[in-house]
């Protein structure tokens, strides 16, 4: 498909190093370990692309890939990571609602979290911010193969549920990187904020 063509651009340690706002942007935000760089190797057909890791806090700095000229995909780093100093977590939470606010180019946002452990405090946190921004988010519950399909579908209708009080455009959609559930659901999302 059109994703597999993404290729590394930049990294940068925060959004005030990002410098062209031009063309779109879609972001994959959410905790650390939830497969946010799991996830962009699947969608990409890619297994190196970005770097995937057992041990939380993997991706410190924001990675761009990109599309084509117009367009662009961006692993974010994880949040919630008990390990990370609490000045670090801070700064970081600080400069992704900014981020989420300022870029202009950004047209959607991807919050990943553990179908397992899904919608944390900072998971609401960040799609309020998302929503408040007037951004269209898609809460993709990860890992969807450590369960059986009567418990999967029972977390995605309380996450919809969830979703509802926030009264935006909030999609929720199960997804795996290993079984490649969802992916196609996955893809025309974006293929919608990427306008393909
Ligand atoms: P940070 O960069 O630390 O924020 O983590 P991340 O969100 O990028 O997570 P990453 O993609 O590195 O994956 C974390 C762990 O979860 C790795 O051990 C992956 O192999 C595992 N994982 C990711 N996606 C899936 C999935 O769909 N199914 C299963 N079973 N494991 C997965
Ligand atoms: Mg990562």
């Amino acid at each position: 498909t059109y994703y597999t063509k993404a290729k590394f651009l930049t990294s940068a340690p925060d959004i005030r190093h990002l410098k062209m706002d031009e063309g779109i942007e879609v972001a994959f935000a959410g905790r650390s370990n939830a497969g946010k760089s799991s996830a962009l190797n699947t969608l990409t057909r890619q297994k190196n692309l970005a770097r995937t890791s057992k041990t939380p806090g993997r991706t410190q700095l924001i990675n761009i890939f990109e599309l084509d000229e117009q367009r662009r995909l961006v692993d974010l780093p994880g949040y919630g990571y008990a390990q990370v100093p609490v000045a670090m977590k801070q700064k970081w939470q600080r400069s992704l609602g900014e981020y989420l606010q300022k870029r202009k180019s950004l047209k959607g946002l991807v919050v990943l979290m553990d179908i397992r452990h899904p919608f944390k405090d900072l998971d609401q946190d960040l799609v309020h911010w998302a929503v408040d921004a007037g951004l269209p988010v898609l809460a993709l519950l990860t890992k969807s193969d450590k369960l059986k399909s009567g418990k999967r579908k029972e977390q995605l209708m309380m996450v919809e549920e969830a979703a509802l009080a926030f009264c935006g455009d909030v999609t929720v959609k199960t997804f795996s990187s290993l079984s490649r559930q969802g992916l196609g659901d996955l893809e025309s999302v974006l293929n919608q904020w990427f306008k393909l």
